[in-house]
């Protein structure tokens, strides 16, 4: 038995990788599962929310009753948060999105040639940047995978995109961050609170990082 404490919210939530082609095989990408992004889905899902998954390229099954969209590249994804940003009160991102892309996609598929060849890349822009700038009474919450000096990193991320919580995972421990069905966070709060969670599943991990979150939202402190 959930609460029903994100009952009348809607939680907007993105997951996964994104892909960005460089020919019509090829693709530049990240080791992000979605597990963490759909765990959250599915914990704001069965708390009452209203929750829209935008998800990049996963192994994993689409979860029900959430509306989901699948992209493919990060500028797809921005497409798609944007369209759904507006009626968000929490947006939650937890995909990996991909900071640069090829500069041009190559039709067909690249053949082998010389010993050394150069791909160039342009930057993508910054999805949660850019929105933190508009974000108005809305919890954005980021997450941030680090290797070192993970919460000095992870708090410069959440003072430039205007965050109200980060995530921060320490990728170089066992059984947290990209793949693994576990994670190990750092909460970083926009008033300089820290918690610090214990290993835990990443659906157990999800409610925890809600209870935190749903004390944000605007008339709901209470709870
Ligand atoms: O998917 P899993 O295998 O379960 O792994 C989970 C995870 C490790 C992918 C996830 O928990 C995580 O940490 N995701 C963020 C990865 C990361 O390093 O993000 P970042 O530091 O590049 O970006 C910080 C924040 O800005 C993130 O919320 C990201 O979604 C967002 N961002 C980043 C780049 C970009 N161009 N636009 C963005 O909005």
């Amino acid at each position: 038995f959930l609460p029903q404490d994100l009952k009348g919210l809607n939680f907007l939530v993105t997951a996964g990788p994104t892909w960005e082609p460089w020919d019509e095989v090829r693709v530049l990408t990240s080791r992000s599962s979605g597990k963490m992004g759909y765990a959250v889905a599915r914990a704001a899902r069965d708390r009452g929310a209203k929750v829209t998954l935008i998800s990049g390229p996963t192994g994993l099954l689409p979860p029900s009753g959430v509306e989901f969209v699948r992209v493919t590249t990060a500028l797809e994804m921005k497409e798609a948060v944007e369209r759904h940003f507006e009626q968000a009160d929490v947006l939650v991102m937890a995909a990996a999105v991909s900071d640069y892309r090829p500069s041009e996609q190559v039709a067909g598929k690249i053949k082998k040639g010389p010993e050394k060849i150069t791909l160039e890349l342009v930057r993508n822009p910054d999805i949660l940047e850019e929105l933190g700038r508009k974000k108005g009474k809305r919890v954005l919450v980021g997450f941030a995978a680090e290797a070192g000096e993970v919460v000095e990193k992870a708090r410069t991320k959440l003072k430039a995109k205007n965050l109200d919580l980060v995530v921060a995972n320490d990728i170089t421990q066992e059984g947290a961050g990209f793949g693994s069905d576990t994670n190990i966070v750092t909460v970083l709060f926009a008033d300089g609170r820290q918690v610090q969670l214990p290993r835990l599943d990443k659906l157990t991990c999800a409610h925890r990082l809600i209870d935190l979150m749903v004390k944000l939202i605007p008339g709901r402190e209470a709870q």
